[in-house]
């Protein structure tokens, strides 16, 4: 008897550390097959565009491909809900923005806590928004604008990528800040809401510089302001909107990428030296850079950085939500 329980502690033994062991090398060939990079919003748009290119520098890094999967809806908050679920085993991955601070106000029933879901990987880049309106739209400056919406009190249509979009989040500052009423028109992504104001089927939107620079450039859209304390140097005609009267408004479209709760930290410090590596990547600062945004520092692409900032963004929204009694329908 005592024989047979010896053996049967020594094969459990035997096995846990087998386990162990499995587990372990598999953190340190992390990763070992494709890793799924999921953008909660539309293929084609400012996030995507943003992921594509982190994408294929953390693939050239790490020597497995970081695929983007697309998937928009309600904000962004479906697909973030898709990797809040998924196995913490770094194999799927979240990159957005801002717009994830605002979830749980936004979303009372959201069948997750972005706050505990996720564990940080890092911030990508901050970037800087654009008003811009169909190119046939009757005001030419932020003051004939402010003047116009009121006027057609309420009736002008504003393209957002959904409540809890960062397009939605600037509407609501603008009209918080201006008091002017805009009817919000949702999509799952500012690409196609993009489509239908270079289609003249919407009439006004705040998106990111990613989204709409070479639009302002080739005057297929009109131009109204920015929405960061500085001008920017790719659309430096553009003036600002604190200069444009509207003191303090500021809204960025921070982007970071996320795993889910629980991913080993060796796989996050993995995920974080490679982010770090992109981060510094010519090609990417390059096209960040045509495209009014640049990377942001190595400080600032830590799984540290992105907590603070995470925090610090869920009291600001928290309070400008609740003041604008802003919720999903
Ligand atoms: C997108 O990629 O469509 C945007 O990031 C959505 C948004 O406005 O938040």
């Amino acid at each position: 008897m005592r024989q047979t329980l010896c053996s049967a502690l020594a094969a459990f033994l035997m096995l846990s550390v087998i386990g162990a062991d499995d587990e372990a090398a598999a953190q340190r060939a992390y990763p070992e097959r494709p890793v799924t990079l999921l953008v909660p919003a539309a293929a084609g748009g400012p996030s995507d565009t943003v992921a594509r290119l982190i994408a294929d520098s953390m693939s050239k890094s790490l020597g497995q491909q970081f695929v983007v999967e697309n998937m928009g809806g309600a904000g962004g908050s479906l697909g973030a809900g898709k990797v809040a679920k998924a196995d913490p085993d770094g194999y799927t991955l979240l990159l957005y923005h801002i717009g994830v601070t605002t979830f749980a106000a936004l979303y009372p029933t959201l069948p997750y806590k972005p706050a505990e879901a996720f564990t940080s990987v890092g911030l990508v880049t901050e970037v800087p928004m654009t008003l811009v309106g169909r190119s046939d739209l009757p005001p030419g400056s932020v003051a004939e604008l402010i003047t116009y919406l009121k006027a057609q009190n309420g009736t002008v249509t504003f393209g957002t990528a959904g409540v809890g979009a960062v397009s939605h989040l600037c509407g609501i500052l603008l009209q918080q800040a201006t008091g002017a009423k805009l009817t919000t028109v949702p999509y799952k992504g500012t690409g196609p809401a993009m489509t239908d104001l270079l289609g003249k089927r919407i009439d006004l939107m705040c998106d990111q510089t990613t989204n709409t620079t070479n639009h302002i450039k080739a005057r297929e859209v009109k131009p109204y302001a920015v929405t960061t304390p500085q001008r920017i140097g790719v659309l430096s005609d553009m003036p600002t909107l604190q200069e444009s009267g509207f003191a303090g408004f500021e809204i960025t479209a921070w982007h970071a990428i996320w795993a889910p709760k629980g991913t080993p930290e060796d796989v996050r410090k993995t995920l974080a030296a490679a982010l770090q590596k992109a981060l510094t990547d010519p090609v990417v600062i390059e096209r960040f850079a045509a495209l009014g945004t640049v990377p942001v520092t190595k400080e600032l692409a830590t799984p540290a950085a992105l907590d603070e900032r995470f925090q610090s963004e869920i009291t600001r929204w928290g309070k400008l939500i609740a003041e604008a009694g802003e919720v999903a329908k």
